[in-house]
């Protein structure tokens, strides 16, 4: 990440009203498919909603971003969890194989990083990611498309794994309504 990049997001997360909100649809949605336990990761998990959602869930769960200021404010969140929260960039340290039972990434898009993440999983263990799409609907998506998915792109960043859920809406229908400007996959590692 660019350093300005980075002074933008520590002013973001260092604004004391600024609260982790809602977890991803992606998880919200689809928690259902969730193991009993195990160990999970947040990647690039700001203000670490995800990590919150699988920690009160009782996972020994770890939450990655490269801005202090948000890993900072998840640390004050932590009190009876099994979270933790780190600065790393995770492009220069991808998570290690084999380490994780449940992998989230968030509007977080680094395409050098599918393979670690797939590799990343357990066998068995499953990915949860939902981020911007080119196509949207409107102009709350980033403005640079490199920053945005192709159509279909999740399927092939992570077709090495067995497809669980995906959807991908685009244009279609009725704009007010839906999951729009972004992508979700669940996907499996099978072995
Ligand atoms: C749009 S925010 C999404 C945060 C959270 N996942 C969510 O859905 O609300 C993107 C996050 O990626 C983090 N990020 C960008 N590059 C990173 C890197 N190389 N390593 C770790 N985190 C990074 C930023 O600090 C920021 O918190």
């Amino acid at each position: 990440m660019e350093p300005r990049d980075t002074d933008c997001w520590n002013a973001r997360y260092g604004n004391k009203g600024a609260l982790p909100g809602a977890a991803a649809e992606v998880l919200a949605e689809n928690g259902h498919l969730l193991p009993a336990h195990g160990c999970a990761l947040d990647l690039a998990c700001g203000l670490g909603a995800n990590a919150l959602l699988l920690a009160r869930r009782g996972f020994d769960t770890y939450a990655w971003d490269s801005v202090q200021a948000a890993i900072a404010r998840l640390q004050e969140l932590t009190a009876g969890l099994l979270l933790h929260p780190e600065v790393r960039d995770v492009v220069r340290h991808p998570p290690e194989p084999r380490r994780f039972d449940v992998i989230v990434v968030s509007r977080f898009l680094d395409r050098s990083l599918a393979s670690h993440l797939a590799a990343a999983l357990r066998p068995g263990g499953l990915l949860f990611y939902q981020t911007f799409t080119r196509t949207r609907v409107d102009a709350s998506a980033p403005g640079n498309p490199d920053f945005r998915l192709a159509d279909g792109e999740l399927l092939r960043l992570f077709g090495t794994l067995q497809l669980r859920v995906y959807r991908e809406e685009g244009a279609l229908g009725d704009l007010t309504r839906g999951l729009r400007n972004q992508a979700m996959l669940v996907a499996q590692r099978h072995d």
